[in-house]
């Protein structure tokens, strides 16, 4: 049997990054409590009943671990003005934390950035491979909104929003 036709890491690259996507940071608390978070754009809503959302982690982030151990999360989508804080959690920073204005969630007390365009709290409902991913479901404990636009990023770059939202 030959193997099924595939694509090269560049073009799969390029062809997700076609996606545009809003920009979240994912954030937990370890099992001694520290804080820990990255920029991630692989979120997508999932269920409305039972409330559910998917964030897909790299298993060679930091991160990854204490998401795994934690059993919880929260996710901040992020406005157009925290093109500085998508860099800053897309490093590798040993605290990235300090200096940066967050708040504890108000039912998991995991940090959430508190100028965020808005932000949830999740518990862990499943945990599915993908690949060099895991996919982590979460179930949507909370969800906070504030007024913004969001951070957009698309083909490698952060991107403008123009048009005005219907209400919410
Ligand atoms: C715009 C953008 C989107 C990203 N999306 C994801 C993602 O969806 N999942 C992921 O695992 N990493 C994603 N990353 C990469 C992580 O943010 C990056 O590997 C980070 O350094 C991981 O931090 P940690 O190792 O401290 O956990 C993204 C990076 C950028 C700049």
């Amino acid at each position: 049997m030959s193997e099924p036709p595939s694509i090269a890491a560049d073009q799969f690259k390029a062809l997700m990054g076609s996606f545009a996507a809003g920009v979240t940071v994912v954030t937990t608390r370890d099992l001694h409590g520290n804080p820990w978070g990255l920029t991630a754009t692989a979120f997508s809503s999932l269920s409305l009943d039972p409330p559910l959302c998917l964030v897909c982690i790299d298993r060679r982030t930091a991160s990854h671990r204490p998401l795994v151990d934690s059993g919880r999360f929260a996710v901040s989508m992020l406005t157009d003005q925290q093109q500085d804080l998508s860099n800053h959690f897309a490093s590798k920073l040993s605290d990235k934390f300090a200096g940066v204005p967050w708040i504890p969630g108000t039912v998991t007390a995991i940090p959430v950035l508190s100028e965020a365009l808005a932000w949830m709290e999740c518990s862990v409902a499943a945990i599915h491979d993908g690949g060099d991913h895991d996919i982590f479901v979460g179930r949507i404990l909370s969800a906070h909104l504030r007024d913004g636009k969001p951070l957009i990023y698309w083909r490698g770059a952060y991107a403008d929003l123009t048009s005005r939202p219907k209400a919410w």
